[in-house]
């Protein structure tokens, strides 16, 4: 079945199959490696996209879902060869060890800052929850999401 949807701006339209996920369409069918693959079953987070703006599992939904909607992942933040500042601010922050779970955190922290400029700590942790860290142990993450805000607004958390 062909679908057709928004891809960090672009229109993209997709023959696929009723029972394929959004996370193997866009690894397999769109060569898109940044959506990572882990547990598959909406316990961790690493495959967040960002869905008409808000997070989602991209494991947990069937790919003919997203027909008509538009779908972001980290690829569309950055412009121009120019880091966004929640990237920049990632690695400022140490925020990145790893990496399979930054994209997923710089999303969900990108649509959370869309819909609230100025979260505090505790809507930032709340925003968070969902995705899993083996590395950083979430303090410097959060740090790295303070410092976009704090850069902005010159305001302290
Ligand atoms: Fe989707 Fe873990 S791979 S939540
Ligand atoms: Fe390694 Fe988060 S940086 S899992």
């Amino acid at each position: 079945m062909k679908i057709k949807f928004t891809l960090n701006g672009e229109k993209v339209e997709v023959d696929t199959s009723p029972n394929t996920t959004l996370l193997d369409m866009l690894r397999r069918q769109l060569g898109i490696k940044s959506v990572k693959r882990g547990c598959e079953r909406g316990e961790c987070g690493a495959c967040t996209v960002l869905m008409d703006g808000k997070p989602v599992y991209s494991c947990l939904i069937l790919a003919p879902k997203v027909d008509g909607r538009e779908i972001i992942t980290i690829e569309y933040l950055s412009k121009n060869g120019e880091l966004h500042e929640i990237q920049k601010a990632f690695i400022e922050a140490g925020a990145v060890q790893c990496g399979f779970c930054t994209s997923a955190f710089i999303l969900t922290a990108y649509s959370l800052l869309n819909q609230n400029p100025k979260p505090s700590r505790k809507e930032i942790v709340k925003a968070l929850e969902g995705i899993l860290c083996r590395c950083t142990g979430y303090v410097k993450i959060i740090d790295a999401i303070d410092r976009v805000i704090e850069q902005k607004y010159k305001v302290k958390q």
